[in-house]
């Protein structure tokens, strides 16, 4: 029987506060909840409180997992975020320590939207070739940082969020196994979804004043195009070499962008809407935390029986993309809440202050 890393745990965590489309309408944002639903399929989004770090939702998802597993540790811990508490050092460390885990191997991975299926790739590679016996995989964003306010593009449809998965070392045939990935990459889009400011291309000493290139960005329309192309080639190149037909897939999984890019992909595999799921609506689009999110939303209600084929697929800025075929796991999610740190940062408000520092 062949080897295979596999989900043994899950965890979920989001902010207390739920922002419904008509509060960003009533915060001064140029939207409206009907061209929200129409155009996106959301209607709400969860929002961290000044004080809640990326690294706090890590912590409250990655305790999940880790008590949905029935473990205490891991031998490695890799968080994936495009929202880190800071650009350095890496987030993850932090969190392992947080866990209990200091002296743990842990790094954080950046592939924006594809960031947890690029992590499960290195995750699974890392257990077969036998260097640990667990991974504690988390991804966590906290969008409402770096999202610009007033940007109706992606103020309406991101969202702060966190999931963890724990894996071990199986085979093929247990539930939770991943089986296959599929990862690409074409940097020539980098531009299609960026934050602009405050790498070394543009240090933020060079950018101050305007501070709008601070802020997340994404040519929405473009991406859109992309993404749908992208997560169904992605998601048949997976299959193939599963072996799997689309008509044996019993549960689909796109990351969470819209709903309308998630309706197109469906379509073109031929994969009908009683085996697609996800929680957009609810949550929004929150990145690398989209699919996880997801997995423990969709194993609370028990939609998808344990061991039934199941496609993975996701789409983001680099540009990355990425698909997994895998068994859907046994494992009963936890969802835990973030505690917040104290800290002296204010959130950005529409219209941004005029404060440059
Ligand atoms: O997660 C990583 C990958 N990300 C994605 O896959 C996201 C991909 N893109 C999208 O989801 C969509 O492109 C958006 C939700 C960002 C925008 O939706 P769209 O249907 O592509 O709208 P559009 O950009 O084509 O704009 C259509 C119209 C425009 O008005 P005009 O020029 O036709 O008068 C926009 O100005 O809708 C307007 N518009 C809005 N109106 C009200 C754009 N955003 C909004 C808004 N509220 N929030």
């Amino acid at each position: 029987m062949s080897a295979a890393a596999v989900i043994t745990g899950l965890g979920a965590a989001l902010p207390p506060d739920r922002i419904t489309n008509e509060q960003l309408v009533r915060e001064g944002l140029d939207t409206s909840d009907a061209w929200i639903r129409s155009r996106t399929g959301i209607r709400s989004r969860y929002r961290v409180r000044p004080g809640t770090t990326t690294g706090d939702l890590a912590v409250a998802a990655a305790r999940g997992a880790l008590e949905s597993a029935g473990a205490y540790d891991a031998g490695l811990v890799i968080l994936a975020t495009t929202t880190p508490d800071r650009r350095c050092p890496a987030t993850a460390p932090e969190l392992a320590a947080r866990l209990g885990m200091t002296g743990t191997p842990a790094f954080d991975l950046a592939a924006v939207c594809s960031g947890f299926v690029y992590a499960a790739a290195v995750a699974s590679a890392i257990l077969m070739a036998g260097a640990y016996d667990s991974v504690l995989l988390v991804a966590a964003e906290t969008y409402s940082t770096i999202v610009d306010p007033c940007d109706r593009e992606t103020a309406v449809i991101f969202g702060d969020g966190a999931g963890a998965v724990y894996l071990t070392r199986g085979n093929r045939r247990d539930p939770g196994a991943l089986v296959h990935f599929d990862l690409g990459s074409d940097g020539t889009g980098s531009d299609l979804i960026t934050i602009p400011a405050g790498g070394s291309g543009r240090p933020y000493a060079d950018v101050l004043p305007p501070r709008q290139d601070r802020y997340f960005r994404m040519r929405g329309r473009e991406v859109y195009g992309r993404a749908v192309r992208q997560m169904a080639a992605s998601s048949r190149t997976v299959l193939d070499l599963a072996g799997w037909s689309t008509d044996s897939v019993a549960a689909f999984v796109a990351h969470q962008a819209n709903q309308r890019i998630l309706d197109s992909v469906a379509d073109r595999l031929g994969i009908a809407a009683d085996r697609c799921h996800g929680n957009l609506r609810d949550v929004g689009n929150t990145a690398a935390a989209s699919l996880p999110l997801a997995l423990a939303d969709t194993a609370a209600r028990d939609a998808v029986p344990p061991g039934a084929r199941t496609l993975l697929t996701a789409f983001g800025g680099g540009l990355t993309w990425g698909s997994v075929a895998m068994t859907w796991p046994r494992a009963k999610p936890v969802r835990h809440a973030p505690e917040p740190r104290p800290t002296h940062k204010e959130t950005d408000s529409c219209p941004p202050s005029t404060t440059t520092s």
